[in-house]
């Protein structure tokens, strides 16, 4: 090709990603949990939403302890979910809708049940096995305390006593071995990871706990509340989190996917304290992108939403990366159930079971708000269940939660299992065809009976539902020039109302208040994400319009 010839955008510049919570989305077996057979059988579904790729949580061997999250073998498909062969077709299939797909790739930590992790216990202090992790004697007379006053992010201390005395490092549960990414094993193992993947046909990684993974050999205690949501580091010296060591490793990391044919990428999961500090990951020869949490966190409010997009664009500009956007995922309280609260920032402390919530304030904003996160420029992320419109499940019984953050948080902490229910896909009884008829398991959690109105069958034929919503806006987005990536103009608006301009003729208008304010001149309405007035826009509203 002519080297004048202008070169289409790379595809991760403005893709949409739906995030599959493998557990989640669809049981092929029958045992009540999601799997690759249930997840073959729904690809039509993805395909047909419109989104460009999916993210597939960690499908490896694990005892799942973190729902996966703690790895036994990074080779091998746990066999709750299916096998290798089942991904590698998994993989054709995804490729033949056209749908790229990135894999979850856990450096931070192994399982417990990682042969490394076993064979350091075996070994003994002192071994070259230990070193792979992070083993140190206790502090006091006798080694009965910790190291140092570290705590794990889902609560109590980060290291964890072994019979013969030792203490090892956990920035998780107990059953999370960090790595020590100071020992060459460690980083050779990965690099070998990465290409076992790549040359399976994956397109590229999610990095979990990407700000982790390197740690201060000196191990100092830290300041109490250095660290806050999941783990986001509160400064910039901090000895475990954000630290400038871990950015070269992704160094090593773009080589590798750059030596690989197509565009392979990364996107990092990082929790920091600014949007400047997570454009560090994204410096040239580095990462491609990075979950931006700014959205995620933000308060329905024009003012802050603003901040947040201004602050994102001005840092990313310098190491042209893209912005990425994301109001959920299986982490977080569905934003649904969060802007149906009084209170809609993210904020653990108010994250408590029972808090009110106006489901139709909520969903109504939540549909304004993915007009607007598919109508900034760059990408985003679309969390499983989002284009369903699926709120929270806040009453789930004591006896069925499993996040490990609830037992180590002594069960007052933020629950994780609200947000990851099994998907309803049709009928009008549980388990909504998540599991095949006459399945003998029941879904891992219990579905709201009320799910039955929520079901992707339901909304498929009515014209005003939130998939519907879904479908709409990813296909006006496909076919519009103007919006994905591309410069952003804003228009004068007033106090709660965000107002862009996307390309030559693309506007986004979003008004955050109650009362309906004037639509700017335009020649059409391309899309609103709920009934106009006239010329008006109503309250927690979204529309786009061509000029
Ligand atoms: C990430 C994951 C979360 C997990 C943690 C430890 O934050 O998103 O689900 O518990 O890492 O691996």
């Amino acid at each position: 090709m002519d080297s004048n010839t202008p070169q289409p955008p790379a595809w991760w510049r403005d893709a949409v990603i739906y995030q599959v919570y493998i557990r989640s989305f669809a049981d092929g077996s029958g045992d009540g949990t999601g799997d690759l057979a249930g997840l073959r059988a729904r690809l039509g579904h993805l395909a047909d939403l419109g989104v460009d790729a999916l993210w597939i949580t960690p499908w490896y061997v694990s005892p799942q302890v973190d729902a996966g999250y703690d790895v036994a073998d990074y080779r091998a498909i746990d066999p709750v979910f299916g096998t290798l062969d089942e991904a590698d077709a998994f993989l054709a299939e995804a490729h033949a809708h056209g749908l790229r797909v990135l894999v979850d790739l856990v450096p931070n930590h192994t399982s417990d049940q990682h042969p490394w992790f076993r064979e350091a216990l075996a070994a003994g202090p002192g071994s070259a096995a230990r070193g792979r992790y992070h083993f140190r004697p206790g502090r006091g007379a006798a080694g009965e305390l910790p190291p140092n006053n570290w705590p794990s992010v889902f609560g109590g201390p980060a290291w964890t006593r072994v019979a013969d005395g030792e203490w090892y490092l956990h920035l998780f549960a107990a059953a999370q071995p960090d790595l020590n990414w100071d020992v060459s094993e460690v980083r050779e193992e990965f690099a070998s990871v990465l290409r076992f993947w790549l040359d399976r046909g994956v397109d590229g990684f999610r990095i979990d706990v990407a700000h982790g993974l390197t740690k201060d050999p000196a191990y100092p205690d830290i300041e109490v509340g250095a660290t806050g949501l999941l783990g986001a580091a509160a400064d910039e010296h901090h000895p475990y989190f954000d630290r400038d060591a871990t950015l070269e490793i992704y160094r090593e990391w773009r080589r590798i996917a750059d030596s690989y044919p197509g565009e392979r990428t990364f996107v990092a999961e990082a929790w920091v304290s600014s949007p400047d500090r997570l454009a560090r990951y994204l410096a040239p020869g580095l990462l491609h992108t990075a979950f931006n949490f700014g959205l995620l966190d933000c308060p329905w409010e024009a003012p802050r939403l603003r901040e947040v997009v201004e602050q994102t664009l001005r840092v990313l500009a310098p190491v042209d990366a893209p912005p990425t956007w994301v109001l959920s995922n299986h982490d977080v309280i569905r934003h649904v159930t969060r802007y149906g609260r009084a209170e809609t920032s993210l904020d653990d402390a108010k994250r408590l079971y029972g808090t009110p919530s106006d489901p139709e304030l909520g969903t109504r904003r939540a549909r304004a708000a993915a007009l607007l996160t598919l109508g900034l420029p760059g990408g985003a992320y679309v969390y499983q269940g989002e284009e369903l419109g699926l709120e929270e499940v806040e009453d789930l019984p004591a006896d069925v939660l499993q996040d490990p953050n609830r037992f180590w948080s002594g069960g007052c902490g933020p629950v994780r299992d609200g947000c990851r229910v099994p998907l309803p896909w049709s009928g009008h009884t549980a388990p909504f065809g998540f599991s095949p008829d006459g399945a003998a398991g029941e879904p891992w959690l219990p579905q709201p009976a009320a799910w039955k109105d929520r079901s992707a069958a339901a909304q498929l034929a009515d014209p005003a539902s939130v998939l519907t919503l879904y479908r709409t806006a990813l296909a006006v987005r496909r076919g519009c020039d103007d919006l994905g990536e591309g410069d952003l103009v804003w228009l004068p608006a007033a106090e709660e109302v965000l107002a862009f301009r996307r390309g030559r003729r693309t506007a986004v208008v979003v008004n955050t208040g109650a009362d309906p304010v004037p639509l700017p001149e335009h020649a059409a309405v391309l899309l609103a994400s709920g009934p106009l007035d006239g010329p008006l826009l109503p309250g927690d509203t979204a529309v786009w319009l061509s000029l």
